[in-house]
């Protein structure tokens, strides 16, 4: 029995910002009992719903160093859907609305989270033959592991993974500041370990550190260790490109599933969703106010409302777009110059563009379930989740051919009839409406065609059996 913990700082039910939250809370659950026991460890965030907080059970407590800081640890556990969840108490780090928050406030919340990770181990009669590090927040878990906990037999031979979610995000401070938080030793500082450009990195250390590093996709895995996706760590990434490799995500089929899913007016399925899936889409149409309408195209966003997703792309063409016959349906919050615009467009075109301005797990599986396409036009993507819901919902993605959103969506192709969705290459404003005006032209002239991308779409299997069984071999090879 391979035993293996996970350290992140999100994850579903208990605490989402993105995709994150969904792979670290669904991928544990998609291994062979009998082989993998796998563990999950957060944060036990304030801002956790009540209801979650009160199934939690307190396990221990007790003191540890960070730097010349003796700080509380709390640990309490839970048990959700077969697998046990770790939370780390400490309510002055997890306080707050939200799970992030000032980036200096959270360089110091992260790394107490990480090396209250490790410590809290031998007091919970676990033993991790790895622990598999999800992004920035623990990049810093093999970075202390490789440190003074070498000293303790309990810890020798522990194993690490680091999981690149976004290298957008790093965690980066200046030396001093790190080095006074953390405790670390100077030579730990070195540009071939910590430090970034004259800067404390803690995701670097994760990936100098860990025995392997993997990401969301494989063309990602690709893509970074090139100047324009690299973060300006592809020289690193090229250097350990040996213990660097691509795994695509996969999403929870129960959890996202049409037949099933609770949110839903009417439930389908690959079968009736040539007359089912439409009543969701007039249902949505008569609660957002537009026109209700069951043959105008819908096309839907749910998304951080942030560059990385190419909402500049959509602005830049948005009164041209909204000249068509679609109605176009947006779910996210972010960026208030993204939010604000969609907010005028929602005004000026009335029963046309609806703008949702929140964070709403309802809502999202409502446009999963009612719109026609889901559109995605992100900048970079390391895997991306949205399209691999959408595909299950049959709702056709519309992609910009980078990371995830190109390893997962097959580009329409008419003269073969294959494909499930649609995609355009560069990074340009016209050649997404391009591809948007492509897709209405076969919704609206050749439903059948359309209907026939919907079936594949549907029939494309992103739940997490594959990649589950690539990260098994990767445990097994690891932990010999
Ligand atoms: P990222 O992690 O970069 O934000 P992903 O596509 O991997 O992108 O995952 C985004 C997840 O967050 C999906 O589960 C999506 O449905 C969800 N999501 C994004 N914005 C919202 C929102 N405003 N309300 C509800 N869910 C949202
Ligand atoms: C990040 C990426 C997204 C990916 C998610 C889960 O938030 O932006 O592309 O799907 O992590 O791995």
């Amino acid at each position: 029995m391979k035993k293996i913990l996970f350290v992140a700082s999100e994850a579903v039910p208990f605490i989402k910002t993105g995709g994150l939250a969904d792979v670290v809370g669904s991928l544990p659950k998609y291994f062979d009992k009998e082989q993998y026991d796998i563990r999950v460890m957060i944060p036990k965030y304030l801002c956790i719903k009540q209801e979650w907080r009160d199934k939690m059970n307190y396990v221990t407590h007790f003191y540890m160093n960070l730097a010349w800081r003796s700080q509380y640890v709390g640990v309490l556990e839970m048990e959700y859907e077969g697998i046990k969840f770790y939370f780390i108490d400490n309510e002055y780090y997890f306080a707050g609305p939200k799970p992030y928050g000032n980036i200096y406030e959270d360089i110091e919340k992260f790394a107490f989270f990480s090396k209250a990770a490790i410590s809290a181990l031998p007091s919970l009669n676990f033993r991790p033959d790895i622990i598999h590090c999800h992004d920035w927040q623990t990049g810093l878990v093999p970075v202390f592991l490789n440190d003074s906990f070498q000293n303790n037999p309990f810890f020798q031979g522990i194993k690490t993974v680091m999981t690149i979610h976004n290298l957008k995000f790093q965690g980066i401070w200046d030396v001093k500041t790190v080095k006074d938080i953390t405790g670390l030793n100077a030579s730990y500082f070195t540009p071939d370990k910590l430090e970034a450009y004259g800067d404390a990195n803690y995701l670097k250390g994760g990936i100098v550190y860990a025995d392997a590093v993997t990401t969301v996709s494989e063309t990602y895995a690709e893509e970074i260790k090139m100047p324009y996706y690299g973060e300006h760590l592809d020289g690193l990434l090229r250097a350990r490109s040996n213990s660097l490799r691509g795994i695509v995500n996969g999403i929870d089929y129960n959890e996202y599933n049409p037949e099933t899913d609770k949110f839903l007016a009417h439930n389908y399925n690959a079968v009736n969703f040539r007359k089912e899936k439409v009543k969701n889409k007039t249902a949505l149409q008569e609660e957002l106010g537009l026109t209700v309408d069951p043959k105008k195209m819908m096309i839907g966003i749910v998304s951080r409302l942030t560059d990385q997703k190419g909402f500049d792309l959509i602005a830049y063409v948005m009164d041209e777009l909204c000249q068509d016959e679609i109605q176009i349906v947006v779910l996210g919050t972010g960026e208030e110059r993204y939010e604000n615009m969609f907010r005028h467009f929602a005004w000026k075109y009335q029963g046309k563009v609806s703008a949702n301005i929140f964070y709403s797990e309802a809502m999202s599986h409502k446009i999963y379930g009612s719109c026609d396409a889901f559109l995605m036009p992100s900048l970079f993507e390391p895997c991306g989740l949205s399209q691999l819901m959408s595909l299950r919902y049959g709702t056709v993605p519309i992609v910009r051919e980078t990371g995830g959103l190109k390893d997962t969506v097959q580009p329409y192709n008419e003269y073969e009839s294959t494909g499930t969705g649609f995609s355009f290459t560069n990074y340009n404003a016209h050649e997404m409406m391009n591809t948007v005006r492509y897709a209405e032209r076969i919704y609206y002239d050749r439903k059948r065609e359309w209907n026939k991308i919907v079936d594949r779409a549907m029939a494309a299997d992103f739940s997490w059996d594959n990649s589950a069984k690539k990260y098994a071999e990767m445990y097994d090879w690891l932990a010999g």
